[in-house]
């Protein structure tokens, strides 16, 4: 089995969609490679490109308020995204570029092997839990699914858009905090 580091180095090198020819950074994921708890997001943005580290930016600044918030620490927690690399203008991801990014994901997961893992909005969860996941009625709810829990939460940048959205994100981040406190 491949290290992590080995897998981020394969990523780098990857030419598997046509994202790669407009990155600047392959943003591969960042933290705890021993993590409990793994957080999937979209895509990096423009922040996260430039510096290939993910959630970064506005979005990335929010989601460690709320970590903050329910006493988790950043440090103890892998963090990473559907896709590794920015789509132009952040359009959402393509069938096709999740399709061809998502090896590198599940190396991941393999890698990590997380007790939980927290879709962050939409995309992720549609990806990760089901197709036809709707995060407005569906968020917060912990699935088992294999070897381990799944959820979803707004994404960050929908709390940047709609702040009535704040309550539910807190109330959820809690719910996980706690859950992976049971499972201790
Ligand atoms: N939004 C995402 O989904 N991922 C990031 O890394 C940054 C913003």
């Amino acid at each position: 089995m491949k290290t992590l580091e080995e897998l981020k180095t394969a990523c780098e090198n990857c030419t598997a969609c046509p994202l790669h020819s407009t990155r600047t950074n392959c943003v591969f994921g960042d933290g705890n490679p021993n993590a409990r708890l793994m957080f999937v997001g979209e895509a990096p943005g423009e922040k996260e490109d430039l510096s290939g580290i993910p959630f970064v930016g506005a979005a990335g600044q929010l989601l460690d308020l709320y970590l903050d918030a329910v006493g988790i620490d950043r440090r103890d927690v892998y963090i990473a995204n559907i896709l590794k690399c920015r789509p132009p203008r952040n359009r959402d991801p393509l069938p096709e570029e999740q399709d061809a990014c998502m090896v590198h994901l599940r190396e991941q997961v393999k890698m990590i092997r997380p007790k939980m893992i927290v879709c962050l909005g939409r995309i992720s969860a549609m990806r990760l839990i089901s197709p036809d996941y709707r995060i407005t009625k569906e968020h917060g709810q912990i699935v088992k699914k294999g070897s381990f829990l799944m959820t979803a939460v707004y994404h960050p940048s929908a709390l940047l858009r709609d702040p009535s959205k704040k309550e539910a994100m807190y109330i959820d981040m809690k719910n996980i905090k706690s859950t992976l406190e049971s499972l201790e």
